[in-house]
């Protein structure tokens, strides 16, 4: 039996090279070995606020990059959070046995909830790392493919499928994290200290999946550099280590194959070269893209809901069962 694999996109902000590099290209690669469930997770996206109208067309458009990415829909199940209810009754559920210090020391919450100080965060921001745990484990999910900065959230859901277990008896699955170690971290090409990030203020921190060719030019032609003009390889420079890299994902090159091959010749070159290999992806990637219709991509999302809502209606059969609901 295969094991299964359980992820999510936010329908939130602009899905960048870097989301492809660091996520959604990994889950491709393991999409035949793994019984694979890929959800939009557009319950979470509304823990900040959203535009109702923009909320719709971005989770179409997330399933549209899944599905551009090579997610096939024969393979994987792809499906929409909102679409099956019981994500929501059991993040319910697990709420009560989660404790409020479990989602004080939580990074993202914390980060998130910086601009409007903690009187101005949403108790949904507080308690989204509670759905997620709901997502992972109404499944009984074995694998949880993340980011870094999401290993937290799944330690809590491991601990709340203990939890839950100890004191109704063996219910879920106790999820295991995979991180891939040469997953590359993507930094911003406004700010190599941080992370590509896709709800960044300047769009010139990150490149979008469906940027034209000519705004990708503009962005890399933007992109800080260090200091120096010969091209260079280190942790010194970060800014440029940061474009070789991206360069190196997209052209199967070794980042040390590409710093001999721009010796002595600055980094205008450098840069012309990195826009045009971005290029050559995008294109690709936007022709499929732009294949699919709204129509089209939304059936699949309800076969997909279809298929994982039986999982999920029996899992919370039994959960309501263990918690004491008249049945
Ligand atoms: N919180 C995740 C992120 O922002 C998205 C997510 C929601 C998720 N539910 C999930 C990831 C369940 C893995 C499993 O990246």
């Amino acid at each position: 039996m295969k094991k299964r694999i359980f992820s999510g996109v936010q329908p939130s902000g602009n899905l960048h090279i870097g989301n492809y590099l660091g996520a959604i290209k990994n889950w491709v690669e393991m999409q035949d070995q793994f019984e694979s469930i890929f959800c939009v997770v557009d319950l979470h996206a509304i823990t900040v606020p959203q535009d109702p109208q923009k909320l719709r067309e971005k989770t179409l458009e997330i399933a549209k990059i899944y599905l551009a990415a090579g997610i096939d829909p024969q393979k994987s199940t792809i499906f929409i959070q909102s679409h099956v209810v019981q994500h929501s009754e059991l993040a319910w559920i697990l709420n009560t046995i989660t404790k409020m210090p479990e989602l004080d020391k939580m990074t993202q919450f914390k980060d998130k909830s910086q601009k409007d100080g903690r009187e101005g965060a949403q108790v949904g921001l507080y308690d989204y790392p509670v759905l997620m745990a709901a997502d992972i484990l109404l499944y009984d999910t074995e694998v949880v493919p993340v980011g870094e900065d999401q290993k937290q959230h799944v330690e809590l859901a491991r601990n709340l499928a203990q939890r839950f277990n100890q004191r109704f008896g063996q219910t879920f699955t106790v999820p295991d994290v995979f991180i891939k170690q040469e997953g590359m971290r993507i930094m911003g090409l406004d700010n190599p200290a941080k992370k590509m990030s896709k709800s960044a203020i300047s769009e010139y921190n990150y490149i979008s999946l469906i940027d034209d060719a000519k705004t990708v030019e503009k962005k890399i032609k933007k992109a800080v550099t260090d200091s120096g003009s010969e091209l260079e390889y280190s942790d010194e420079k970060p800014a440029l280590k940061n474009l070789i890299n991206i360069y190196a994902c997209f052209s199967n090159q070794s980042p040390e194959e590409i710093v001999k091959k721009y010796q002595g010749k600055g980094y205008g070159d450098f840069k012309r070269d990195l826009a045009e290999t971005i290029n050559g992806f995008l294109a690709d990637f936007q022709e499929k893209f732009n294949s699919y219709s709204d129509e089209q991509v939304l059936a699949i999302l309800r076969a997909g809901a279809e298929k994982v809502e039986k999982i999920a209606k029996e899992k919370m059969k039994e959960v309501r069962e263990k918690v004491g609901f008249v049945m």
